[in-house]
């Protein structure tokens, strides 16, 4: 497939496990890459990998000068920007409410949401300018109905993203631009472990256990959520705007009220 002929792409957070997969995935449908992160090195380390026109720039979500920068550095390197995959995120400390510092809720909702904001205010002018474009926000699959222990921050930041898609789609959508949000469960990715990062038997059986919990038997990949957000800024996906797309392998529909073992015996 060469859905991105001639496109140029923006991928925030793309020196991090989802953009990288994102950003090669464009590239690998023909799209020039900016690769933006907050880790310059980790940003370089991809456009090196990408064996097409990429470039790497330093960004830091949080500030508007620097996201007006990558948008900018878009237009100078390859004339213009048509598709923004808004990825950059962070997990933050695992701690409880009763004794949570509210400089913790801050920083997680200053790069997840306000971040996530500030990249769309900077890209949609350039969208507009190349006659209109497409947005993917980075959800999650958890933080609906449910919630993670410890987590309070990074579970309201991603749960809002759904309302920002909803929002922006209506508000975008006049200048030819969709906005869709990805919602992935739990991605083989450090984020996901942080702990077990130099220990391959921990992160073994801390994916082995979740996969044996999601209906569809397997942890998500990075190329299952970077397939989801090509199709979704893709033509293919034309006449959708304000979707959010779960990409969880079924995780989210098991219920408490449902045993693994009576509802899906294990094989
Ligand atoms: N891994 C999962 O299971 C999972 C599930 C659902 C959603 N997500 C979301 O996917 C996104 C990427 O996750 P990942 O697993 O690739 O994590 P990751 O840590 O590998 O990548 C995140 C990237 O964002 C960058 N970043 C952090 N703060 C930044 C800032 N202020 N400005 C610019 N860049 C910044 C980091 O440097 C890093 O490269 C996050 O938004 C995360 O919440 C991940």
């Amino acid at each position: 497939m060469n859905r991105f002929a001639g496109k140029v792409a923006l991928v925030t957070g793309g020196g991090g496990a989802l953009g990288r997969a994102s950003a090669v995935r464009f590239a690998e449908e023909g799209a020039s890459v900016v690769v933006a992160d907050l880790d310059l090195d980790g940003a370089l380390q991809v456009a090196a990998k990408i064996d097409s026109d990429a470039i790497a720039v330093r960004a830091d979500v949080t500030r508007s000068e620097d996201c007006e920068a990558m948008v900018q550095a878009a237009q100078d390197n390859f004339g213009k920007l048509d598709v923004v995959f808004v990825n950059a995120g962070i997990g933050g400390e695992k701690v409880e409410f009763v004794d949570l510092p509210i400089e913790e809720w801050d920083r997680v909702m200053d790069v997840n949401l306000r971040g996530m904001v500030l990249t769309c205010k900077a890209a949609t002018p350039a969208l507009i300018d190349a006659g209109g474009g497409s947005i993917v926000l980075m959800g999650s699959s958890t933080g609906g109905w449910d919630t993670i222990l410890g987590s309070g921050p990074y579970m309201t930041s991603k749960e809002a993203v759904k309302a920002l898609a909803r929002n922006l789609a209506l508000e975008l959508a006049r200048y030819h631009i969709r906005v869709n949000a990805v919602c992935p469960g739990i991605i083989e990715t450090p984020l996901s472990f942080r702990q077990a990062e130099d220990d391959p038997a921990a992160w073994e059986k801390f994916f082995t256990r979740f996969a044996e919990r999601i209906p569809l038997r397997r942890v998500g990949q990075p190329e299952d959520v970077a397939a989801t957000v090509a199709f979704l800024a893709s033509g293919d996906a034309s006449h959708i705007t304000g979707a959010s797309l779960l990409i969880d392998g079924g995780q989210t529909l098991q219920s408490w009220s449902n045993s693994p073992e009576t509802v899906y015996p294990l094989r």
